[in-house]
């Protein structure tokens, strides 16, 4: 379905972390988003015409917001502008976007929830609305700056890995699974490239059923760049080849259906 533009209103802003942004809007996105799902933000100042795509970390149905968790990429960025909103600001977005996470396949499983880096914060909506035999969130991070972590602890049992070690597992997230003797029947991650092709390795030797968001390989989130094509396993329909627009088609695949 094609979504309209529409004014979200900034209802507080926060730092987290070094460069990681906590906002939450006012928006009728609200109403029909889940986890997994992005919003596609704009900037108010007309001179970066695409949006940024920004995966949705919390979702308040009944006060009509939504909570995002994103990174600054840079200086003169779009998401630079985006963190300097404040309180009773508005921002043009585009929402919900994306197919989210099938978590009601989780019920009765031993499950691992897995993020890594920006791709830590969509973990948190899903945490919260699992229903699953064993709630297993294993998230990484570069340094002792484990933004979300308290709220994740709320939420499931929590294992970190840190890449310098201050925190949980030196290493990364698989790292963490094997120091802890962890096991799962199913697997939700999002994350950047080479943690989610690890993940899919792991899973698909284990023969473990695997759902992966490639969020972090989106660009406009519109459809409109088509910068996130990835090869999939299947041909679509549209176009008879053997490609997928994440941002149309995803972020979230079965781990089997895409080569990353
Ligand atoms: Fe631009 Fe998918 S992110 S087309």
């Amino acid at each position: 379905m094609d979504r309209k533009k529409e004014q979200a209103v900034v209802v507080s802003q926060e730092m987290l972390a070094d460069g990681i942004f906590s906002m939450w809007l006012r928006t009728e996105a609200a109403q029909t988003a889940g986890p997994g799902q992005f919003i596609s933000m704009y900037t108010n100042d007309g001179s970066k015409l695409l949006p940024r795509p920004i995966s949705i970390c919390e979702i308040d149905k009944e006060n009509g917001r939504l909570r995002v968790v994103y990174r600054v990429t840079g200086e003169h960025t779009g998401t630079e502008q985006f963190s300097k909103l404040k309180a009773g600001d508005t921002i043009p977005v585009i929402g919900p976007l994306g197919n989210g996470f099938p978590y009601e396949k989780a019920e009765g499983k031993r499950v691992f929830l897995m993020g890594g880096g920006i791709g830590v914060p969509p973990i948190l909506e899903l945490a919260k609305q699992m229903y699953c035999a064993k709630k297993q969130i294993v998230v990484g991070y570069r340094d002792a700056q484990t933004f979300l972590k308290e709220e994740f602890e709320k939420n499931g049992e929590l294992y970190i890995s840190t890449e310098d070690g201050s925190v949980g597992t030196k290493g990364n997230v698989m790292d963490a699974i094997r120091e802890n003797g962890l096991e799962a029947d199913m697997i939700f991650a999002c994350g950047p490239t080479p943690m989610l092709r690890a993940i899919k390795a792991y899973a698909e030797e284990a023969g473990i059923e695997c759902y992966i968001s490639l969020e972090e390989r989106m660009a406009c989130g519109i459809g409109a760049c088509l910068a996130c094509v990835c090869k999939s396993r299947e041909k679509d329909h549209h176009s008879n080849v053997n490609n997928k627009r994440i941002c149309k088609d995803g972020p979230v695949f079965l781990s089997t259906e895409v080569e990353i």
